[in-house]
C-alpha cells in the first residue's frame, strides 16, 4: 500500500494539491477536515463533538481522530494507496498512525510539507469558497469560478467555511505552529520529510511536489 502524507499549515494548499496528486498517482484522497465537516453536516455524535473545536480553530481530540481514521482505512480497503490531507496533526496522531500501518505491514512513503508564509495564508483563506456538493476549491483572487458564486463542475452554490474568518484563521495558525510543526522534526528523523515551497501557482506547486518525490527516490512507486 502506498501512503503519502500532506503536511502544511491551514490554507497552504493541502486540499488543492491532494486532489491533483490523488488523480495523478491513483491514490485515495483522505481529508480529516472534509470527513469531520460531513459528520457535522449529518449531525452525528462525532460531528456534534467535533463542531465546538472546529468553530474556534482548535484541534479535535486525538482519540476521536484516530478512531475515525481506523474506520475509514478499513472501509476504504487497506490494499489501496492513500494521500492523507490534514492528518496526522499531532505527535500522538503520528504515533497512532505508525501503530496502525505496522499492524497491516505497510509503511509511510513520504511526508510532504507545503511551506507558505502566514500572511499569504490569511489572504488565501479569507478569499476561499468551496462547492457545497463536489468539494471543488476556489479562490476569489487566484482561482475564481467562471460564474461568481457557482461551481464550474456542477453549477452548485459555493459556500464559505465558517472557520475562515480572520480571527479563527489566526488561531488555526497558532495551533498549527504549536502542535503540528513538531511533526517536521518527527518525520525528518525517520528520513521521510520533504519540504516543498507552496508559493506560486497551483501548477508550479504540483510540479515541485512531483519533482521532489521523484528526487527522493519514490520515482517508480509514485509513477512520476
Ligand atoms: P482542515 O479542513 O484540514 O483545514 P486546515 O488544515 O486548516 O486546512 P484548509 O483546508 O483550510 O487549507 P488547505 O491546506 O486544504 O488549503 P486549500 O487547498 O483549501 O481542518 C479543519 C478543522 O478540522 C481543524 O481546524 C480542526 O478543528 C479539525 N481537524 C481536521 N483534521 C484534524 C486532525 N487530524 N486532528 C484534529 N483536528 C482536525 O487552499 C486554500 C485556499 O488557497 C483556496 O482558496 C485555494 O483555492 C487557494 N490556493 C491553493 N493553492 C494556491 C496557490 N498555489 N496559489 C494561490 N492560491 C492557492
Ligand atoms: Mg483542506
Amino acid at each position: 500500500m502506498r501512503l503519502l502524507i500532506l503536511l502544511g499549515a491551514p490554507g497552504s494548499g493541502k486540499g488543492t494539491q491532494a486532489k491533483l496528486l490523488a488523480e495523478r498517482l491513483g491514490l485515495v484522497h483522505l481529508s480529516t477536515g472534509d470527513f469531520l465537516r460531513e459528520e457535522v453536516r449529518r449531525g452525528t455524535q462525532l460531528g456534534n463533538q467535533a463542531n465546538q473545536y472546529m468553530n474556534t480553530g482548535e484541534l479535535v481530540p486525538d482519540v476521536l481522530i484516530l478512531d475515525m481514521i481506523k474506520t475509514r482505512l478499513v472501509s476504504d480497503g487497506m490494499n489501496r494507496g492513500f494521500i492523507f490531507d490534514g492528518f496526522p496533526r499531532t505527535v500522538a496522531q503520528a504515533e497512532g498512525l505508525g501503530r496502525l500501518v505496522d499492524e497491516v505491514g505497510a509503511g509511510i512513503d513520504r511526508v510532504i510539507n507545503l511551506a507558505v508564509d502566514d500572511e499569504v495564508i490569511v489572504g488565501r483563506l479569507t478569499a476561499r469558497s468551496t462547492c457545497g456538493v463536489c468539494g471543488a476549491i476556489y479562490n476569489d483572487v487566484s482561482n475564481s469560478p467562471r460564474r461568481a458564486g457557482f461551481c464550474d463542475k456542477d453549477d452548485a452554490a459555493l459556500v464559505r467555511r465558517s472557520d475562515d474568518s480572520e480571527a479563527v484563521v489566526r488561531n488555526r495558525l497558532n495551533v498549527y505552529h504549536q502542535l503540528t510543526k513538531p511533526l517536521e522534526e518527527y518525520y525528518s528523523r525517520k528520513g521521510l520529510f520533504l519540504k516543498v515551497d507552496g508559493h506560486g501557482t497551483t501548477d508550479q506547486v504540483l510540479t515541485r511536489v512531483l519533482t521532489s518525490l521523484a528526487a527522493s527516490g519514490t520515482n517508480d512507486r509514485a509513477q512520476v
